[in-house]
This record gives structure tokens, sequence and C-alpha cells, in this order.
């Protein structure tokens, strides 16, 4: 075999396909549909997007949708209308993007991190039930990666216990569960759509449901305008009739604006019409790419199996377990880097674990003289080093891999190649 390129030998990609990686997709028809926005000056409008969220909510196979200005915003929403509030806690996994629970601090809440699954990277039903409190409003998980969370054992532990489940669907959109979509499970989803995910139209989100009063309360949180009160800009819709909202009509709970720029939901129209059949072409070549990567000593991606009725939608971000131990020891740092070497752009890890950030720490958001995961009588949650020893060391033994979009087998191959080089001489790393 040739020798490695991190050692002077050939490149085995040499030249990359920047087709096969570029991603979203964006044809005359997206550019065509934001250009009329543009034209109308309809920016802030909100009649596409209303069309938009209809469409993503018959799609998704929920009721409701409700579109925002990105998925954080979609989460903060959730958290205030599932009845987080000051002094309650709400339970989430530590490997995560911040935004799937760090507004919880800003309610005047606190997050108690639990460890993920070894093998999902998701949350870990085994270590949800002893964290809950008598303060414990939400259990928040995350779809991480791509992979669907263990729902069949997430949600009769929120049932027995009185919790909502609030979905983090930023990495999923379009996975499947047994046969329901990812953000239709739960009793509320919010899901980022910015322009790196595999549902991607800028900057913006989607809050999905099928429940009526949280639907009601996420529009009275962001979208003043959606209240009922009268406007000069955007047709009126008597949205919130829930008692509680109604005096409140006319000025967002949440003193915020969540409304979706009408550029970003004319395109998500346009790429709502595509996604199900190129995603499906994704899962063909990242299966296929997969399958040969299992092969491979010390190496599995993180997937359900066929058959099991869970899939992975878009594959956005995907990894693949690392064991050094049977890679001759070699470290995961290593092994990319002669994987980069030959052409392949992937790194190590994943995010760093939540539960040791000094923002749940130390944070003294209310300016108040102490921090705000303490300050309004939550019992004391947070966690050292240590404590969670999944998701601590989980970036020693995970590398991300390439995210094919096309089903080009020659092209692929050629990754394939890639990673068989490495691992077949992987003592040369030492
Ligand atoms: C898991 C997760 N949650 C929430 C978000 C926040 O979404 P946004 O960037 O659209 O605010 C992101 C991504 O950015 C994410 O990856």
């Amino acid at each position: 075999m040739e020798k490695l390129a991190l050692f002077g030998g050939p490149k085995t990609i040499e030249k990359t396909k920047e087709e096969l990686f570029h991603w979203p997709i964006v044809t005359e028809e997206d550019i065509q549909a934001v250009t009329e926005v543009l034209r109308a000056g309809g920016m802030s409008g909100t009649e596409i997007t209303k069309k938009f969220e209809a469409e993503y909510a018959a799609w998704n196979g929920v009721k409701y949708a409700l579109g925002t200005c990105n998925g954080t915003a979609a989460l903060a929403a959730a958290f205030w209308a599932c009845g987080v509030g000051a002094g309650d806690e709400v339970i989430c996994p530590s490997i995560t993007y911040w935004a799937s629970c760090a507004s919880v601090l800003q309610l005047g809440g606190t997050v108690n991190f639990a460890d993920i699954d070894p093998f999902t990277l998701c949350i870990d039903p085994k270590d949800i039930e002893h964290r809950i409190g008598p303060r414990t409003k939400a259990i928040l998980m995350v779809n991480y990666g791509g992979v669907p969370a263990d729902y069949d054992a997430i949600l009769p532990i929120a049932r027995k216990h009185g919790l909502k489940v609030i979905e983090d669907n930023s990495h999923a959109h379009g996975a499947m569960y047994k046969g329901k979509m990812c953000g239709a499970l739960g009793d509320i989803a919010g899901a980022s759509m910015m322009s790196g995910k595999s549902f991607a139209v800028g900057e913006a989100g989607m809050i999905t449901t099928d429940d009526r009063v949280l639907y009601e309360r996420c529009v009275a949180y962001g979208h003043y305008e959606r209240t009922g009160a009268p406007s000069n800009y955007n047709p009126v819709d008597a949205q919130v009739t829930q008692d509680d909202l109604v005096p409140f009509r006319g000025l967002p709970i949440g003193a915020v604006k969540h409304r979706m720029n009408q550029t970003c939901s004319a395109m998500g129209r346009v790429q709502l019409k595509y996604y199900p059949e190129r995603i499906a072409e994704i899962d063909r070549a990242m299966t296929y790419f997969s399958d040969a990567i299992d092969r491979l000593p010390g190496l599995c991606v993180v997937r359900y199996p066929k058959g099991s009725g869970i899939t992975n939608g878009g594959w956005y971000a995907s990894h693949c377990h690392y064991d050094a131990s049977r890679l001759d020891g070699v470290s995961v740092e290593r092994f990319t880097e002669a994987l980069r070497a030959e052409g392949v752009s992937c790194h190590p890890g994943c995010n760093a674990p939540l539960h040791l950030h000094n923002y749940f720490h130390r944070l003294d958001f209310f300016r108040q003289g102490r921090p705000t995961a303490l300050a309004f009588g939550q019992r004391d949650v947070r966690q050292g080093p240590g404590s969670l020893p999944v998701s601590e060391a989980i970036a020693g033994k995970l590398i991300s891999i390439p995210w094919f979009k096309h089903f080009d087998i020659p092209e692929i191959d050629r990754y394939i190649e890639a990673f068989r080089k490495v691992t077949s001489q992987i003592g040369a790393l030492h």
C-alpha cells in the first residue's frame, strides 16, 4: 500500500469535488422566491411565513408550526411556554450546543445536566429519573448529530413525573422515529434552520407542537403582531385566546421579536418541496459510506441498525466512534491528522460538555451578587469535573465524518479508501 500522505506519500483525495458537499442546494426557484420578497419589500411581513408554517406542520406531522428568527429563539419560547420560571429546573444532556438550554437561566431557572448515552450521544434515559425534583419542569432532549434520542424511554419518564418534553430538533429535520417524524413526538420542539443545518434557510428557526396552549404561549412570547393586536403592517390573526395571555396582547411577553425574515420563509417553502428527496439521497450516500466504515477496525458510525425504523434524517453533523484500543492506541487527534493529510476534511470530538462551563456555575445574569443558577431558591445542581464521565470523555472517542450530499459511488469510494489506508497503517502513526 502507498505511504501515508502525512509522511510524504500520495494524497488519496487530491482535489475535493465541491458539489459533493455543497449545501444547501439553491436553484433559480429559491432565488426567485427570495427576490420576490425583496422586490415587494415584504421582509418583515408574515403572510409567506404563515404559508411556510402550514406546509412545514403538514410535512412534520404536527398541528402547529411557528416560524422564528433562529433556533435559539424557538427554544427560549418553548421553555417559557412549558412553564419554566424562576427557581425551576430543566434536565438537559451536557453534550449539545449551548442554545439547547442557556435561556433557562434567563428565566431564572437552572439546568440539571444529564450524561449522554455512549453510543447514540443523546441524553441517557438512565440518567434522568434520579435528577427529577419538586421544581423540575421539563426534559430537553436533543437529537444530536441527526440521531434520534431514545423517545421510547424518555416519554414515559416525563409522563410519570408530569414533566414536559421539549425536543431540540436542530440536527434532525426529517429523521424518523418508528413511524413518526422527530419534532412531533414530544410536547413541543424547537429547531434551528441556520445555513449550516440540514434544513437550511439562513437565520431562522421553527417551533412545532400539537398543543394549542403551548403554541399560543409561544406566539405571545415573541410575536406581538400575531396576538390579535391591531397592526398597520401585518394581517391580524387573533391567535392568542388563552385568558392569562389576552391582557398582554400587542406586546410580546418575552420582550423579544421572534419574527422570521420572509426571505427565509420564502426560501423555506422552496426548500421544503425538495427536502424529502434530497435527504433520501443523502441517506443513500451516507449509508453506503457508513457500511464500509463499519467494516474497518475500531470505527463505527453513530446510527441505529437498519430495520429499526429510526433514521438519521439529513445526517447533519454525523459522527463515528473511534476505539483507540483497536487502533494500536493511536489518539483520535493523530488519526484525524492523518485523514486530513489524505484530503478528508474531518476533526476529532464534538461539542464540549456544558455542565463544566462557567455560564452554568457562576453567571450572575440578574446582578444579584450570586450565581443565577442558585439565585431563585433552586437546588444547587451544578456539577464539576468527574460528574458526567461519558460526556467528559467522549471527545477523545469520536470523529466527524464527511457529509455527502450525493450518491456518487466513485467519489465516496475515494473517502472510504482514505479511511482504509489510514487504518491499515495505523502503527506508523506512533
Ligand atoms: C443543538 C442546537 N440547538 C440549538 C441551536 C440554535 O439554533 P440557531 O443557531 O438557529 O439559533 C443549534 C445551532 O445552531 C444547535 O445545533
